[in-house]
């Protein structure tokens, strides 16, 4: 399960960047695709993320707290996409991202099924 997550968030991400390099080309047709693909992927970061939560013997804020972050993520591929697509500013979405993937990578790191703990 925690590959399959990881694996999920990992293509999501760079289909992210795939899709924002579309929409800079101009390939609007190619960046509709790639985010056709990208919601599925959502999906699967959701479900595989709740099935870790069900797999946990006990959920304390730290999952919580994790869970949050990393649906903050999701809606912020959201944003981030669509307000490209529109033209419009993006600069504060921008610096909530970085902010949301320092705080994921350090909540999911140290919760006890992350591949940084032995
Ligand atoms: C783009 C969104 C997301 C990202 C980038 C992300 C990232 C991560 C990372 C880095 C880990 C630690 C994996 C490891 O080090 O082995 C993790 C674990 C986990 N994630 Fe996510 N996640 C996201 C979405 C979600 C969502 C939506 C949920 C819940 C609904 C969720 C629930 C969990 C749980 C329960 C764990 C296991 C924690 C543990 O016990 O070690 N994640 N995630």
């Amino acid at each position: 399960m925690i590959h399959g997550h990881i694996s999920a968030w990992l293509l999501a991400l760079i289909l992210f960047v795939v899709a924002l390099f579309l929409h800079k080309g101009g390939k609007e047709k190619g960046a509709k695709i790639v985010k056709m693909i990208l919601r599925v992927l959502y999906l699967l970061i959701i479900a595989t993320g709740v099935g870790l939560l069900f797999s946990v013997y006990k959920i304390d804020v730290w999952y919580i707290l994790k869970a949050v972050v990393g649906l903050w993520i999701i809606g912020l591929f959201e944003m981030i996409l669509s307000r490209v697509a529109n033209n419009r500013r993006t600069s504060v979405f921008w610096i909530q991202f970085v902010i949301a993937w320092v705080l994921v990578l350090y909540l999911g790191g140290r919760l006890p099924m992350s591949f940084l703990n032995p």
